[in-house]
């Protein structure tokens, strides 16, 4: 057998796309992967437990009806935004959900306009559907260019908060963009939980546009995977004729639905996030040679004047056990995204940077 010859043609240039590292090992300070560094409430937990019973040999609710109507009477309730059942799609994490976005549109050969730098996912997504990609380049502050706004195709794609740099887009630039681009404009929101910005209201002014959010990164559920849309109900309906039937399992149902009781509180507890992720920056521009952008989600990009040192920076603090996320890509390699971790783990990570900077900066 030629394995080569019998898989799809696209899998002979493509190349998949690549979690981070996770060291085996205990004593690693994990801020490399934009996950919440609180665990869920000890409420949530319990709830988790208690599902593991008998009943998980029956098949999961298809339709997440439960979930559905909590996202949008309790959830997204002050969000001036869509209010139907029938415009909520809920999956297997926020990436299955473009998955089916893409399943819905994109024939091979079709224009899927994207952003750079932005989650590496889209590009992954597009080449596996053989998608003509148009790639635009945002800025050097990483703002859209003009050009964004004559872009054409079948689905525009991006991310606000923008992953790895963390500003968002703003409501009159995604509002411009819907109405310039003649496609689906889809709004990656995974981290706008930590932003007070969110384009939700949006989608009661256009009907070219898709919304989705995450479980992983505000609710503390990444393992459990649970995602969830917002779009006009026929969008919806033509992604839940493509989706696999039972594409979320009952234990991630039951946690989301639980952490929507408790959303208050998260909230609360996510405030740290917040507060620490000022202190960092503070305490990191302070440093000759180092700036932190602005950041609205749960991570902060470093930017190190002289591009030598910033690997020096990933590699020193990986050898005391501090994971960050450095981009061996174009305009990138002057940054470290180093995502906001609990004060301690913050704490840790500042003194052997300091240690660190008194080396090399
Ligand atoms: C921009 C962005 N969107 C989506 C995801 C994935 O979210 P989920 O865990 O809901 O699939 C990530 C994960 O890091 C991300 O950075």
């Amino acid at each position: 057998m030629e394995l080569n010859k019998l898989i799809r043609e696209i899998l002979r240039k493509y190349s998949a796309y690549e979690p981070v590292e996770k060291p085996g090992d205990d004593g690693w300070v994990r801020l490399n992967s934009n996950e919440n560094p609180f665990p869920p409430l000890q409420e949530i937990l319990i709830d988790i437990k208690n599902a593991v019973d008998e009943n998980i040999r029956l098949y999961p609710d298809p339709t997440s009806f439960e979930l559905r109507k909590e996202i949008l009477n309790v959830l997204l309730r002050d969000k001036d935004t869509l209010t139907n059942r029938n415009s909520v799609f809920i999956g297997n994490g926020s990436d299955e959900i473009l998955d089916v976005i893409f399943k819905v549109f994109i024939d091979p050969g079709d224009e899927v306009v994207i952003f750079y730098p932005s989650y590496g996912l889209y590009k992954v997504l597009s080449t596996l559907y053989n998608a003509k990609i148009n790639e635009i380049q945002l800025n050097d502050d990483f703002s859209l260019p003009e050009s964004a706004y004559l872009a054409k195709g079948k689905l525009m794609i991006i991310n606000s908060p923008n992953d790895p740099n963390g500003k968002s887009f703003g409501n009159a630039t995604l509002l411009k963009l819907c109405g310039s681009f003649p496609g689906i404009v889809v709004v990656d929101e995974a981290y706008a939980d930590f932003s007070n910005q969110t384009c939700l209201p949006l989608l009661k002014k256009v009907k070219n546009l898709i919304v989705y959010r995450s479980f992983s990164k505000s609710f503390s559920l990444a393992s459990l995977r649970m995602g969830f849309a917002l779009a006009d109900s026929e969008i919806i309906k033509e992604m839940n004729r493509v989706k696999l039937p039972y594409n979320t399992n009952y234990i991630g149902q039951v946690a989301a639905l639980s952490c929507i009781r408790h959303n208050k509180r998260i909230i609360e507890q996510n405030k740290k996030i917040l507060e620490e992720r000022k202190r960092l920056t503070e305490e990191l521009n302070k440093y000759n040679g180092v700036s932190v952008l602005p950041s609205d989600a749960n991570f902060i990009f470093i930017k190190f004047e002289d591009k030598s040192k910033t690997l020096k920076f990933v590699w020193d603090l990986k050898e005391m056990k501090i994971l960050t996320r450095h981009f061996s890509k174009p305009r990138l390699y002057n940054y470290i995204r180093v995502t906001i971790g609990t004060e301690e783990d913050n704490n840790k990570f500042l003194s052997i940077f300091k240690t660190i900077a008194n080396k090399y900066l």
